[in-house]
């Protein structure tokens, strides 16, 4: 039984905080110069600095103790293990084993996982080949150099953000495309650029029943049959999926699915056949090394002790402001180009997985839970949404990602770009003070009365915690480790809020109205009870439509 009320963990925190609150980044900086050595941790390439938050031993200290009253270290072992820790949908939960490097085995109703895990890898690995090398061609015999990955969620946010990540390992010769959106310009806009002879459609679904993935996949296998004729639907339709009776009934061979299990969530599955299109852009040794990358991720955080553990570590600052300071979002801002896509996937990750408000042992929260999260690529939001969090009322959490060298060093792009993200962790920490201010516009020559009309709104009021986390390079074992490092810390947080980050009942009630209202807009259901609002809206609709 968990509630506010009830944990001893809980309670000395929020008694710290009350004292905490008011202490200043900067004296804590002052105080000790060896703050950012004690508040850094590394594993291989990767430095994860997290000594811009309002924290000291005291609160670290704390915040293990709320991470062992939760029986932390039990929960990960059992996640490691196999064990149905889904347990509102009676589910292992194994990501993990989709990237284990050694040859352990783990079980799941008695039969060890592995066998099929490595089966699926060496297709993945064949296929992906044959595809690169053009020794699998399309129809007419030409070379697939299109491929086009349809699905959404899941299906599409993990492929999609890597295969952008990775873009400098692609062979030249293959161009990937994404078709997610049921908006018909979403498939009108890729198809148009296409030729049906060189296209190779994957479709991603882990139910195969995602009406948006499937309708998607009808439109092509149209687009195509019209072209190239119903025989050539298994030269250049495959399908990744868990429900093999689907993905028959669609008209896809058997023969051309890959298979994953209901051990994998969609939110959780790059790593296993819905990374199909990965492999096929950056060839299957570096879709490899991601999984290598993970792994190194995994060891670490299931090995180490809280203290020195990366995962834990950010879950429980995340925690500190989510659940202490009433701060229910954050920011994750990659400084790279190729990562631009991140916070998409990671707002999938993070909130399909912890928005929830019931706990495990069926009890309304008492609690804040799962946090916003937004982001976008920097320098760019630098000049959007910053100034908000530099000078607004609400703080705002930051993840700072960036590699110490670029893919592409031209000129001195990459030391600007450096100087900027080190910038703004540090503007966020420190601030300006009225005073700082005052002396900078009298510096400048500004009269008294100037200064005085100015200093305010040139005054930062600072405090504003930041992660910096520096990878040599963002290659293929890089985005394994961090996207595996966000996976856990999204796991720690649903542990202490004693909530199951693996199911996502809240996205159930909007497809079952949308299946409602649907036959209305088509015009061949009518007078269906609604509210007033949706009423009008679907009427003025129609009209509009007519
Ligand atoms: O949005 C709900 C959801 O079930 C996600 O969890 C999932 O990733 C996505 O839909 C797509 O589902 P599927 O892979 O089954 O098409």
């Amino acid at each position: 039984m968990f509630g506010k009320q009830k944990s001893k963990a809980w309670k000395c925190l929020k008694t710290l905080h009350k004292h905490y609150c008011k202490v200043e980044m900067r004296d804590l900086f002052a105080a000790d110069r060896l703050r950012a050595e004690k508040y850094s941790l590394q594993l291989d390439n990767m430095l994860v600095d997290y000594s811009k938050n309002r924290v000291d031993d005291k609160i670290m200290q704390a915040l293990f103790a709320l991470a062992r009253e939760r029986g932390l270290a039990e929960k990960i072992k059992a996640m490691f293990k196999g064990e149905k820790i889904n347990q509102t949908e009676n589910r292992a939960v194994l990501h993990i084993a989709l990237r284990k490097q050694d040859d352990a085995p783990i079980y799941v109703d008695g039969r060890d996982v592995m066998p099929q895990i490595k089966a699926v890898l060496e297709k993945i690995r064949d296929f992906s080949e044959a595809v690169r090398l053009g020794k699998f061609v399309g129809y007419t015999g030409k070379k697939l150099t299109n491929i086009v990955n349809i699905g959404i969620g899941g299906s599409d946010l993990g492929p999609f953000m890597a295969v952008e990540a990775l873009k400098p390992y692609w062979a030249k010769d293959i161009k990937c495309y994404f078709i997610s959106n049921i908006d018909g310009t979403a498939c009108a806009e890729v198809l148009n650029r296409l030729d049906p002879e060189t296209t190779l459609f994957i479709v991603a679904s882990k139910t195969f029943t995602t009406i948006e993935t499937l309708t998607n996949a009808k439109t092509c296998r149209h687009w195509l049959v019209d072209a190239l004729g119903e025989h050539a639907v298994a030269k250049h339709f495959v399908a990744l999926s868990t429900n093999k009776a689907e993905v028959e009934k669609f008209g896809i061979d058997a023969e051309n699915m890959f298979e994953f299990w209901d051990f994998v969530g969609g939110r959780y599955s790059m790593w296993s056949a819905i990374g199909l299109i990965i492999a096929i852009a950056v060839g299957y040794k570096n879709f490899e090394r991601m999984l290598e990358g993970a792994y190194a991720m995994d060891k670490h955080f299931a090995e180490t002790d809280f203290e020195h553990n990366i995962p834990v570590i950010l879950a429980l600052i995340g925690i500190w402001y989510n659940d202490f300071y009433g701060v229910h979002r954050y920011a994750v801002i990659p400084y790279d180009q190729y990562l631009q896509y991140l916070p998409s996937y990671l707002q999938q990750l993070d909130m399909e997985s912890n928005g929830k408000s019931v706990t495990l042992d069926n009890k309304f929260v008492d609690y804040a839970t799962g946090p916003a999260l937004f982001g976008g690529a920097g320098t760019n939001v630098q000049h959007s949404f910053f100034q908000l969090l530099h000078q607004g009322t609400e703080m705002v959490p930051t993840d700072f990602i960036v590699p110490a060298i670029s893919h592409n060093e031209i000129g001195n792009h990459h030391q600007i770009l450096l100087s900027n993200i080190l910038a703004q962790g540090e503007a966020l920490m420190h601030g300006k003070t009225e005073a700082e201010a005052a002396l900078e516009l009298e510096k400048a020559g500004k009269s008294k009365a100037e200064i005085n009309r100015l200093k305010k709104y040139k005054t930062f009021s600072g405090n504003r915690p930041s992660n910096t986390i520096v990878f040599k390079k963002i290659d293929p074992y890089a985005l394994g480790m961090l996207v595996a490092m966000y996976e856990h810390k999204v796991f720690v947080q649903g542990v202490i809020w004693n909530i199951n980050s693996f199911d996502q009942f809240g996205v159930e009630l909007g497809k079952q109205l949308a299946l409602n209202i649907l036959p209305e807009i088509e015009g061949t259901a009518f007078g269906v009870e609604h509210d007033s609002s949706t009423t009008n809206l679907i009427n003025y609709i129609k009209k509009m439509r007519k």
